[in-house]
């Protein structure tokens, strides 16, 4: 392996994701793409030949390719601690799509192979490192909302069954409104926020079976294993508090991400999206007024250059492991407290790490 220039990488997972990926770590010039992997060896090599990477094949092919060292999982999440195992153990650093693992106990056994080995681990989403994100916690840090108070979450939709082809996967475990869109919003909030300490929460779910509405599968039935309405009081380490809303049964659709302060509130933008609108209405404003935003809006991939620049330099990348395992123990701890009732403790902390510089340029080479 180089340790020096541009930092190989391959992709495992050739699905619906795979191009917002491939179209942009094959233009960050601190990453190279060196190959793509699926089980299905034809997506692989289609979409490596659509992207001009060299080799594709299957996960174990690209596992032996030794200037690989980053593996980005972008596989289903009922497979993503299973692959990252399988990389850690071919000596590559991995990086994976949310959530980490289907549960803490095979998250914290991915984090403990890497450690193990001396490796990285570094988990989607990495919408937080966005523009849009980056902005409203530099305003929080600058006092413009005065002292945080409290968070308002709303991710309520009918579902992802419209427009994703395949989309049986979103109702098995692993994914459900909150484990597939919680991770955005739940990695903003610590991200701005600090860890959660405990959370209360109820769940239900409106319908068994759902119904395709795109592609080639338009009209097969499937079943609903998951809740599909959530909702979450968060308590944060800090004493902010929260109430979230994780829906695929609203059928006037919502998404709303809050920070209320004791001067101002913050209307954040998307957390699913790297820019604005970021807004902000204090008692005296008559309207929500805009804030600039700066940063980047590069998309998806900007978390695994973070992290290939991280391992050149030997310092802490941002979109890591430990932020993905809290809040997979956020999202656990929530169905444990539908199930249970009342409040639960969430295991585990996480560390904060630095705002991402305002100038931080992903077509910049470094390297
Ligand atoms: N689709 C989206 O808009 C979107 C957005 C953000 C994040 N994600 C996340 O990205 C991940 C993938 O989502 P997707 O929509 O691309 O799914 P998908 O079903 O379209 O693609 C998944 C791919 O992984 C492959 N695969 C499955 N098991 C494998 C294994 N063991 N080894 C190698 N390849 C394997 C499949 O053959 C398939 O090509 C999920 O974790 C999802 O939460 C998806």
């Amino acid at each position: 392996m180089s340790a020096s220039g541009p930092v190989g990488v391959a992709l495992v997972g050739a699905g619906n994701i795979s191009g917002q990926y491939l179209g942009n770590l094959t233009k960050f010039p601190d990453v190279k793409v060196l190959a793509v992997a699926d089980i299905d060896e034809a997506r692989a090599a289609q979409a490596a030949a659509e992207y001009g990477v060299e080799a594709s094949g299957t996960p174990e092919s690209v596992f032996e390719i030794p200037d690989v060292e980053i593996v980005v999982n972008l596989t289903v999440p009922a497979v993503h601690a299973q692959v990252a195992l399988e990389a850690l153990r071919a000596g590559k650093h991995v990086y994976g799509e949310k959530p980490l693992a289907l549960d803490p106990a095979s998250g914290r056994a991915v984090l403990a192979e890497a450690a193990e080995r001396g490796l990285r681990v570094g988990n989607a989403p990495d919408t937080f490192l966005g523009a849009g994100i980056q902005s409203a916690r530099r305003a929080v840090e600058a006092g413009l909302i005065g002292e945080p108070v409290a968070a308002t979450v709303a991710l309520e939709s009918m579902g992802p069954e419209g427009w994703h082809p395949n989309p049986a996967f979103f109702y098995v475990d692993g994914a459900g409104p909150l484990f597939d869109m919680g991770p955005y919003y739940l990695t903003a909030l610590v991200s701005l926020l600090g860890p959660v300490a405990a959370v209360a929460a109820t769940a239900r779910r409106a319908r068994t079976t759902r119904v395709v509405g795109s592609g080639p599968l338009a009209g097969t039935e499937f079943p609903v294993e998951v809740p599909t309405h959530v909702t979450a009081l968060l308590e944060f380490a800090a004493g902010y508090g929260a109430n979230t809303t994780f829906s695929f049964d609203s059928p006037a659709g919502k998404r709303l991400l809050e920070l209320g302060g004791t001067e101002a509130t913050l209307a954040l933008p998307d957390p699913n999206t790297f820019g604005g609108p970021l807004l902000i209405r204090s008692p005296r404003d008559e309207e929500w007024r805009e804030l600039p935003i700066e940063g980047t809006e590069a998309g998806r991939g900007i978390g695994v250059l973070d992290m290939a620049r991280a391992l050149r330099s030997g310092v802490a990348h941002r979109a890591s492991g430990e932020l993905g395992l809290h809040v997979l123990d956020v999202m656990a701890t929530i169905i444990a407290s539908a199930d249970a009732g009342g409040f639960q403790k969430v295991a585990g902390e996480v560390a904060a790490t630095d705002a991402l510089p305002a100038s931080w340029d992903p077509y910049e080479a470094t390297l």
